[in-house]
Formats: C-alpha cells, structure tokens, sequence
C-alpha cells in the first residue's frame, strides 16, 4: 500500500501541475473538479499495470494524468447530463459555476487530455483513448434513451460496459502499451471486467450505500427513472406495469425498499466480485500471481470500497 500512497501524491501534483488554461474560468472549474479528491482508480492502474509489467511508471505518467482529465471531463458532463446537484461531497461543479462553464470546461479537460497523448504518447496510445471516449459518449446516450425503461441485462452491459468499462480499459491497455506488451487488448478486456465491477458497486451504493460515505445522494438512479442492475437481477420477482409506471413517476421509495428484500443489492456484489475474479484469473495468467501486488489490491478494493 506504500506504493499506493506514492503515486497518489505523484499523481495529485502532476494534475495540477498540467492544468494549465490560460482563461481563469477555465481554471476554476478545473481546479475545483480535480481538487475535490476522487479515488484516481484509473490513472493508478495505467501507473500500476506499466510497473507489474517491468516498465517505467514515469513514462506513462503524463497518459495516466490525461485518463483523469478524460474522466473529470466525463463527470462535469455528466452531472450536466443528470442534473446532478452533489458530487463527492461538495456542490457539484454545473451547481457552482452552472452548465455552460462546466461543459465548456470538459471540453477544455478531454482535449487537453488528447495533448498530452499526442505529446507524451504514440498513434496507438491516442486510438485507444479516442475510442474510449467513443464509448463512454455512445454509452450515455443509450443510457439516456432508455431513461423511464426496463431493460435486460444485455442492454444494461452495454450501457456500463461503455460509459464504464472503456476507460478502466484503456487505463490498462495504455499502461501494458507503454511497458512495450504487444498484448495491450488483452489487458483493455482485464480493465473492462474491473470497471464493470466497478460500476455495478456504484448501482449496488445507489440503493444500499451512505450518502455522507458516497458524497452523493443515493437512490437517484430510480429517481432519473434508470433501471440498473439491482433491480433487473429481480425483475422476475416484480409487476413490470407497477415497476414502470414507478420509474417514469419518480415514486420510487417503495420499489427501492422492494428491491433491497428481495436481494437485488446482494446480487449486484456477486456479479461484480465474479468479474473481478475473472479479471484476475487472466491476470494471474499473464502475468503471474508473485507480480501483480498491489495492482491486485487496487482491483479487490473496486468491490471492497464505500465511495
Ligand atoms: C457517471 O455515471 C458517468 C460516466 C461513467 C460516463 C460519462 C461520459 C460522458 C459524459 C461522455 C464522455 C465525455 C467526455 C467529455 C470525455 P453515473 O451517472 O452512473 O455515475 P454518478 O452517480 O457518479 O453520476
Ligand atoms: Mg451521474
């Protein structure tokens, strides 16, 4: 865990070492965004694969800063996108600063993120990052579209598996590329199980978690009318006409008590601990168990954690 906290500090000055607009405004949304302490799971895991894999970490520093460009930039959207009014525990940006200035400022963020590919990365390093940021985007519009919906879940996977699933993939692919792996999509399917887990966490917190804990409210997916996997992994269990009719009313306390009875959540930390297993059982055979620490940590804790 030392190593962790190293890198943690190395990637905290470098994110806002590289943050660097001319335009106060600019700066403001993005020092508030990135000083308001997320986890860094992403960049950690760029810097943590590169290392398992014998290559230099300082390489692939300045590509694991722009994952997290990449994902502040997806988070001003999306709480734009949501009408989000906090995010880890503060007001969320688009509340302080409003919509035009944080859309403006992710755009500011994902460009400044292809910069630092183009500088410090390869064509490859920038193909896989673009068609992350391709996924992410198809993601929230299928998400979107289906908003007021049940949906199996086969459309639910590939709802996360995109707006998720794609950068904690590229966040492994770019560090395997960066270690010299011809096999860097190997890797990028590793990352895609760890941010599937991860994101069926975050549905599963959504029902079950604490809001001071998660710095966020929880039960707004069923509010936004989204149907996630705690609720499909009952849906047999359930009158699909009163469930429906739920999610488009934003009456949800009943079928949010119903689901967490029924096991939903519970459900939800199977599958997630399942793709985690399965990530580290490709790992382990690529990699060898004696190499992985603590990039092995850092993957258990995506089902361990409470924010
Ligand atoms: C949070 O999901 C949002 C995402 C995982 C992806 C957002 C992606 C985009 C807005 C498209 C890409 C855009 C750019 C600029 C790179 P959530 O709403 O389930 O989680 P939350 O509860 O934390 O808001
Ligand atoms: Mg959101």
């Amino acid at each position: 865990m030392q190593v962790m906290g190293y890198m943690v500090h190395l990637l905290e000055e470098e994110l806002i070492k590289h943050l660097d607009p001319e335009v106060r405004a600019v700066l403001d949304v993005g020092n508030y965004i990135v000083a308001s302490g997320g986890k860094r799971m992403r960049p950690i895991l760029s810097l943590l694969t590169c290392k398992a894999l014998g290559g230099d970490e300082k390489s692939v520093l300045p590509l694991a800063i722009g994952i997290e460009y990449i994902h502040v930039a997806s988070l001003l959207h999306d709480d734009v996108v949501d009408g989000a009014d906090r995010r880890r525990g503060k007001l969320s940006a688009n509340v302080v600063f409003g919509n035009d200035l944080c859309v403006l400022t992710g755009d500011y963020m994902y460009a400044k993120a292809l910069w630092l590919y183009s500088v410090y990365g390869n064509l490859k390093s920038i193909e896989i990052v673009s068609k992350a940021v391709m996924d992410m985007a198809q993601g929230q519009v299928l998400e979107l579209k289906s908003v007021g919906d049940l949906i199996d879940e086969d459309t639910y996977f590939s709802i996360i598996d995109r707006k998720t699933g794609a950068l904690f993939g590229a966040s492994m692919a770019v560090g395997a590329l960066v270690a010299g792996r011809e096999d860097y999509e190997e890797f990028y399917r590793i990352g895609l199980k760890i941010g599937r887990a991860f994101q069926l966490v975050d549905d599963a917190l959504d029902y079950s978690g604490s809001e001071e804990k998660l710095g966020k409210p929880v039960g707004s997916d069923l509010k936004e009318g989204k149907c996630t996997y705690p609720l499909i992994s009952v849906i047999e269990k359930l009158n699909f006409e009163d469930v429906k009719r739920s999610l488009r009313s934003g009456e949800i306390l009943w079928l949010r008590e119903k689901v967490v009875e029924l096991g939903g959540v519970k459900k939800t930390y199977e599958r997630a601990l399942t793709e985690v297993q399965d990530a580290l059982e490709e790992l382990y055979g690529i990699v060898g168990k004696d190499l992985v620490q603590p990039l092995e940590a850092l993957i258990i804790s995506v089902v361990k954690r409470e924010r």
